[in-house]
């Protein structure tokens, strides 16, 4: 066998691979996963109903423009059909963007640290990333990340909440920032999580695209709309923005199961908003346990909550495991643990506790 294998492009060299939250162990005390910030609600049956009735035909082709999808969004959002574009969940979504807008030579810029796939899908396209390092109230700093703007700046990220913080930026602050970028540079405003969302002064991403050209909005419905397992996600955007999302689209991405249930999903909207209150109810029980407890944890707005634990991350995030529930660590900085079921809450703060007590 030869020695010479196929070249790859050079930019992939040294990229991070996207680490997946850890599943729950099938056996063994780790019984509930807080690592992936999924809902932990099983699918509502009226949606399941319509994905089974769907499944009966998956030797078909899924509709490539996921047309009455697209339509009931727009009507949703109050937008023109031709401002909607699915994708592959929304992360499919920012690597289309990425595509459509930045490749060698070009900058995209976000906060650090936030969506661990940023850095990844902007590498993959040889672009260069201009991380921005969070305020130390862990927020993003809008101010220094104007400043880092160049003439080589394509896209900026702005994750709102931010993935792993749940810290927000607010409309003031946001519209002033908005202001300062310049109009040929793509801003997205990532509402992964928007639904959970409970402070008025956050502004709705669809509100700020109406007026603005340059901004994008993502959505998904993994996390609110529970539907992670089956990848759509979608932005609205103006054209051409939206039009490019249609050309750098994966043909067929997005199954035709994952479309109605999405379909399904917005007509049972009230029944899935009234569980992210629920989540909402259980993110303010636990943060206020934590507080109790004697932990400083940034106010969040996301179904996660943050904390800063430097060393002592790997620790806790075993100690978690051991007691039967999966938390996110990112080593050397922190934890990020989804508010899930109330008994998956309940383990965890007993082990945030114990652990806080001997500090
Ligand atoms: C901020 C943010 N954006 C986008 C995504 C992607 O979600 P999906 O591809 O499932 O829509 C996630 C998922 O964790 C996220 O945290």
């Amino acid at each position: 066998m030869s020695e010479t294998s196929p070249k790859l492009r050079a930019e992939l060299e040294g990229i991070p691979t996207y680490k997946p939250g850890k599943p729950a162990a099938s056996d063994g005390p780790a019984a509930y996963k807080l690592s992936s910030n999924e809902n932990p609600y099983p699918p509502l049956p009226g949606v399941l109903e319509r994905v089974t009735a769907a499944a009966a035909s998956f030797n078909r082709y899924p509709d490539m423009a996921c047309a009455a999808l697209t339509e009931e969004l727009a009507e949703r959002f109050g937008v023109p059909a031709s401002h909607v574009a699915t994708g592959t969940g929304s992360v499919g979504v920012a690597q289309q963007l990425i595509q459509a807008t930045s490749g060698p030579g070009d900058e995209v810029i976000y906060a650090w640290r936030s969506f661990e796939a940023y850095p990844i899908i902007t590498q993959i396209n040889g672009a260069r990333s201009v991380q921005v390092p969070l305020t130390p109230g862990d927020v993003h700093d809008l101010d220094a990340m104007a400043e880092a703007i160049t003439d080589r700046t394509r896209l900026i990220f702005v994750c709102n909440p931010n993935n792993p913080t749940g810290t927000v930026v607010r409309r003031a602050e946001l519209e002033r920032f908005l202001d300062r970028v310049p109009k040929d540079v793509l801003v997205v405003l990532d509402e992964a999580y928007r639904e959970f969302i409970r402070d008025p002064e956050v502004p709705d991403g669809v509100e700020l695209y109406r007026e603005r050209p340059n901004v994008c909005v993502l959505r998904t419905f993994s996390k609110a709309y529970g539907l992670a397992g089956l990848r759509v996600g979608f932005a609205i955007a103006h054209e051409p923005v939206a039009a490019a999302l249609r050309k750098t689209a994966v043909p067929f991405g997005v199954s035709q199961l994952a479309q109605e249930a999405a379909i399904a999903s917005l007509r049972a909207e009230d029944e899935l908003l009234g569980r992210v209150g629920s989540l909402v109810c259980e993110r303010t029980r636990v943060v206020d346990a934590l507080r109790a407890q004697g932990w400083t944890v940034p106010e969040t707005q996301a179904n996660f909550v943050w904390m800063r634990l430097g060393e002592r991350t790997t620790a806790f995030a075993q100690a978690c495991e051991e007691h039967g529930v999966v938390v996110r660590p990112f080593a050397g900085e922190g934890v990020r643990v989804t508010i899930g079921e109330a008994e998956a809450n309940d383990i965890f703060l007993k082990v945030s506790e114990a652990f806080h007590k001997e500090l």
